[in-house]
């Protein structure tokens, strides 16, 4: 039996697995997908290309890459039956919800029923990068009583996923800033929804079942939804003047209140994803049209440093990505799905790496029940 010394809630510091698809310095905001730099790939890369880079584990050759795209715009569509499942789905349903039973509803109309077959692994992997944009938006389209549009084969993935949600086509800088967000989210080491896919993977589930285990970690607002309810405190503090009064309130109802979108269990600086967003973001708004909620957000960060720097919670990620998300027309309750779309090439990354010497996840517990307990048959008790 462990004892109770050895015991780490939520198994902080304690290596889960060996990977090499990303590095994280959380002392020096260092994020590395297969050692280069993530702003770097921000500026520089597509989706498409980062995808294959966390998976294969180095960037493609100008053919690879050609021939992957292709593969990926062959599985945009998804079967008319996964479509009346989506319409049949509540209107008021969260797209989390809707997107994890989509995800294993799709490994019923594409099966991949064995991990041991590398040929269907693979058409597994292209139609889960390829496919949830369409799953995301069919449901966004849908619940609102819309028709559900046909990927466009025309499009790259940024541009495809833009025109499913909306029935245009983005202008470029749109599609370069969605394109730069989704590569910001691909990947991040051994966070709660990668260690639920390589817990699930482990069993030699399915492919659709390992991110479907991955996309319900994802979804709760310690991980993922954080983005959303960053917004919605934005929102609800209404302006960067209502800031401090806000943050004394809450801190006075509740000395451990936790701010939206602050804090990290490894960054102890401002995690350099939230830079890049807040790059983005200063790059889209001029400072006379900046929305109101960036103008809080920016103050709310402000104060936060001055009572939280000192432990070392800064923004992380989530901070700014609603901001941008909003600010492109992106419902709120859809932000969260856009993280899964993305980070969906860091859980498949992973996937493949621990079917490698693959050994199933059982760890152990500190019981703290009691034993020998006699059974009370249900007449004697009261
Ligand atoms: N606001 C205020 N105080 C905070 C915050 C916060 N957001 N985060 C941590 N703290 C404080 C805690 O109260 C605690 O203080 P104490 O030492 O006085 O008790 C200390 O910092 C350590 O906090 P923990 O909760 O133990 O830190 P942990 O590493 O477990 O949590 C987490 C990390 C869950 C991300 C946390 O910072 C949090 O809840 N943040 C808000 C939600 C959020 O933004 N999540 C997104 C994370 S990034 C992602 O998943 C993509």
């Amino acid at each position: 039996m462990t004892a109770d010394a050895d015991y780490k809630p939520g198994l902080e510091d304690v290596p889960a697995a060996k990977s090499a698809v990303s590095f994280l310095d959380g002392k020096k905001a260092v994020l590395e997908y297969r050692g280069i730099p993530v702003e770097v790939l921000a500026r520089e890369s597509s989706f498409e290309e980062v995808s294959w880079l966390l998976i294969k584990g180095s960037l493609p050759t100008q053919k690879e890459l050609a021939d992957f795209d292709a593969e990926l715009r062959q599985r945009r569509a998804i079967h008319y039956r996964l479509k009346d499942l989506i319409r049949c789905m509540p209107a008021d349903g969260h797209p989390m919800d809707a997107l994890h039973a989509s995800v294993a509803a799709l490994g019923m109309f594409y099966p991949c029923p064995t991990v041991a077959d590398p040929a269907k692994n693979w058409d597994a992997t292209c139609r889960l990068l390829a496919a949830l944009p369409t799953v995301v938006a069919a449901f966004a389209r849908s619940r609102r009583g819309e028709e559900i549009p046909e990927p466009r084969a025309d499009l790259d993935h940024a541009g495809n996923f833009y025109y499913l949600l909306f029935g245009k086509e983005p202008t470029p800088a749109v599609r370069r800033v969605l394109d730069a967000c989704l590569i910001l989210h691909a990947e991040h080491t051994m966070n709660a929804s990668t260690f639920a896919a390589r817990v699930t993977g482990s069993t030699l589930a399915t492919p659709y079942q390992t991110i479907a285990s991955a996309v319900g970690a994802l979804s709760g607002p310690l991980h993922g939804g954080a983005n959303e309810e960053a917004l919605r405190q934005f929102d609800e503090i209404g302006g960067p003047g209502n800031v401090k009064p806000w943050l004394d309130a809450k801190r006075t109802a509740d000395p451990k209140y936790k701010v939206m979108g602050i804090g990290h269990r490894v960054y102890k600086v401002k995690d350099a994803r939230a830079t890049v967003l807040q790059e983005i973001a200063e790059h889209m708004f001029a400072e006379s049209s900046r929305p109101k909620a960036y103008e809080t957000a920016l103050e709310l960060e402000r104060v936060c440093a001055g009572i939280y720097g000192p432990k070392g919670i800064y923004p992380n990620v989530d901070f700014y990505s609603g901001v941008v998300y909003s600010a492109i027309g992106i419902p709120t309750d859809v932000f969260t799905p856009i993280f899964a779309i993305a980070r969906t090439a860091g859980w498949l990354a992973h996937w493949h790496e621990q079917l490698v010497g693959n050994r199933i996840f059982r760890p152990e517990q500190v019981f703290t029940g009691t034993t020998d307990v006699r059974y009370v048959p249900l007449a004697e008790r009261p």
